[in-house]
């Protein structure tokens, strides 16, 4: 057991797929996975355990937005011995030729800070998703014949955002689209030698104002967890 989770040593794979809500990765678990067995429950943040073709998988919530995520990338790691993370979850597009359901791989998160920032003082690290991890996702992405888009992501700090000008500077710059937890997934997996990717399929645009209904978001969400676990055992 850890601070923040539940589980006894053993119960967590080496490949966690980290949606940001836990009901979600009930969700994924219960529809992807089989074998499944409940290994966290500590303040709501569920995780599950499984097989997927043979291979186990983790499937654990990380909640919203970087410390929240820190804390359970950070946990899984040291205490639990994980070496594939992989986000899977929603973003806001940020240029025109993306639509809401189309999915992005994200290469790099660019970021104002994250809980990681102090560490490097002036130097403004570069997080940056697992080469192999990213080839696979594509390659699954390819074949799944999904709209994907891969590049250059935003994590941002918040969701009701004050400073429009960061984000018009963002899609300025040709970053596809934002959310609040890759950046730190990246670096944390980088500072442990850890493989780490996030997999992210649009809810809403910035630009249009389009957002997906939520009965479709399921759906949406299924193809990124199939690319997920394709691209963890490529
Ligand atoms: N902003 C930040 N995070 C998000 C968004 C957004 O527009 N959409 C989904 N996650």
């Amino acid at each position: 057991m850890s601070i923040h989770i539940g589980a006894e040593k053993g119960q967590i794979a080496e490949t966690v797929l980290m949606p940001g809500d836990p009901y979600r990765a009930k969700w994924a678990a219960e529809t992807f996975l089989k074998d499944v067995e409940c290994i966290n429950q500590v303040r709501g943040m569920l995780g599950f355990t499984g097989t997927w073709n043979g291979n186990r998988v983790t499937i654990h919530g990380s909640g919203m937005g970087m410390p929240s995520l820190s804390i359970y990338a950070n946990e899984l790691i040291r205490d639990f011995g994980a070496k594939n993370l992989i986000r899977i979850g929603s973003c806001g597009a940020m240029q025109e030729h993306i639509n809401v359901r189309d999915v992005i791989i994200a290469m790099t998160a660019s970021n104002l800070s994250t809980p990681s920032r102090g560490i490097f003082r002036e130097l403004n690290f570069a997080p940056c998703a697992d080469w192999s991890l990213l080839r696979g996702a594509v390659a699954a992405a390819e074949e799944k014949g999904t709209p994907t888009h891969v590049g250059g992501i935003y994590s941002s700090d918040v969701f009701y955002d004050e400073r429009p000008d960061l984000n018009e500077q963002m899609i300025r710059h040709g970053i596809l689209g934002v959310e609040m937890e890759a950046a730190e997934l990246y670096t944390v997996a980088a500072r442990h030698g850890a493989r780490a990717l996030a997999v992210l399929t649009v809810s809403d645009h910035l630009i249009t104002g389009e957002a997906l209904p939520s009965e479709e978001r399921e759906r949406s969400f299924g193809d990124m967890v199939e690319i997920a676990l394709n691209a963890a055992f490529a």
